[in-house]
């Protein structure tokens, strides 16, 4: 075929912990990663042209070769150059749902849906494991987006091992749609303020992740328990991103004090999240909370965890 159209969820961190540094510049880190089907729709089409040409019709995704869904189409062509040839460039267009600079992934997923598209639209046949291994040169989150659902993530987040299937429980996103918080800037000030608390030993760094894998939250999901896991929500980075962002914390209290079973910064964030067990009390609730902030620049999305990456459609 010469053309697909891919279904790419946005994902929530429903534990985020950094362990220590890593010889490449990056984290070491523990994630409890879960997909939620808030997503993009990608369509791929092989163009003809020996081109890689992006569309998208909200003016703030960046249409040109920094986008990491160019950088994904790039990466294909390089790796496989006979097919890139016999089929041409590639015109990706990208309906965009997810909101941009949020902790939701909505980047990461866009180039993990590329991969998995052009490897059906060029017969490829690559693994999921082999198409993670490519995700993994483009972003730390590009992995975890190939297959999605529900996994711990460990080293930089980019080694992924599936954990039980969470599909009944929903949530709200919630973010201020004037607010972004750089990725880069959370981690470097993470490492200025914590660095003494980091691991440095392969023998403890192993043994913590080997801790969270054994853990609470890890346990409550395999008995799909969602008033647990709703208060074993944990994320570092609200260390760094709460104090500096007052208004994303007071979002998090508002969630709380309706009583959710959690509610948590996603990744870097800003957008939070809150959890709850059916969809009418998520919607009731993400209007209360709306109405109470009063804030037009206050946008809030229903979703539901969903056991699925990124899905052809
Ligand atoms: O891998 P990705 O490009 O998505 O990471 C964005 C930024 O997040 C990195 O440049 C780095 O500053 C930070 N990061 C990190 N450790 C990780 C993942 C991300 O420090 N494991």
């Amino acid at each position: 075929m010469q053309s697909y159209s891919l279904f790419a969820p946005a994902k929530i961190n429903l534990h985020l912990e950094i362990i220590g540094d890593r010889a490449d510049g990056y984290h070491q880190l523990v994630m409890i990663m879960q997909s939620v089907n808030l997503g993009d729709i990608i369509h791929l089409r092989a163009n003809g042209t020996d081109e890689i040409r992006l569309f998208c019709q909200n003016p703030e995704v960046p249409l040109d070769n920094s986008n990491l869904a160019y950088k994904a189409a790039y990466l294909m062509q390089q790796q496989f150059p006979k097919p890139a040839q016999n089929f041409g460039g590639v015109d990706i267009t990208i309906e965009k749902n997810i909101p941009i600079a949020a902790g939701l992934a909505g980047g990461s997923t866009n180039a993990a849906a590329v991969l998995v598209g052009i490897n059906l639209m060029w017969s490829l046949g690559l693994t999921q494991p082999e198409l993670r291994d490519l995700g993994a040169l483009l972003g730390s989150d590009v992995p975890f987006c190939i297959s999605g659902g529900t996994s711990i993530a460990t080293g930089r987040g980019e080694e992924i091992e599936p954990l039980p299937d969470l599909s009944d429980i929903w949530v709200i996103l919630a973010k201020y749609s004037n607010l972004s918080v750089s990725t880069p800037w959370a981690y470097n000030s993470y490492r200025e303020q914590y660095n003494h608390l980091y691991i440095s030993d392969s023998h403890g760094i192993n043994q913590r992740t080997h801790q969270v894998h054994s853990g609470n939250l890890v346990k409550a999901i395999s008995q799909r328990d969602s008033r647990q896991i709703g208060s074993l929500l944990y994320n570092d980075l609200e260390k760094i991103v709460l104090p500096q962002f007052p208004t994303v914390k007071a979002l998090i209290d508002a969630f709380k004090a309706k009583n959710v079973l959690g509610s948590l910064m996603s990744g870097s964030g800003p957008t939070v999240f809150a959890l709850c067990d059916s969809q009418n009390q998520a919607e009731l609730i993400a209007l209360e909370v709306k109405q109470t902030i009063n804030d037009p620049n206050l946008k809030c999305w229903v979703a539901q965890m969903c056991t699925h990456g990124i899905i052809a459609l």
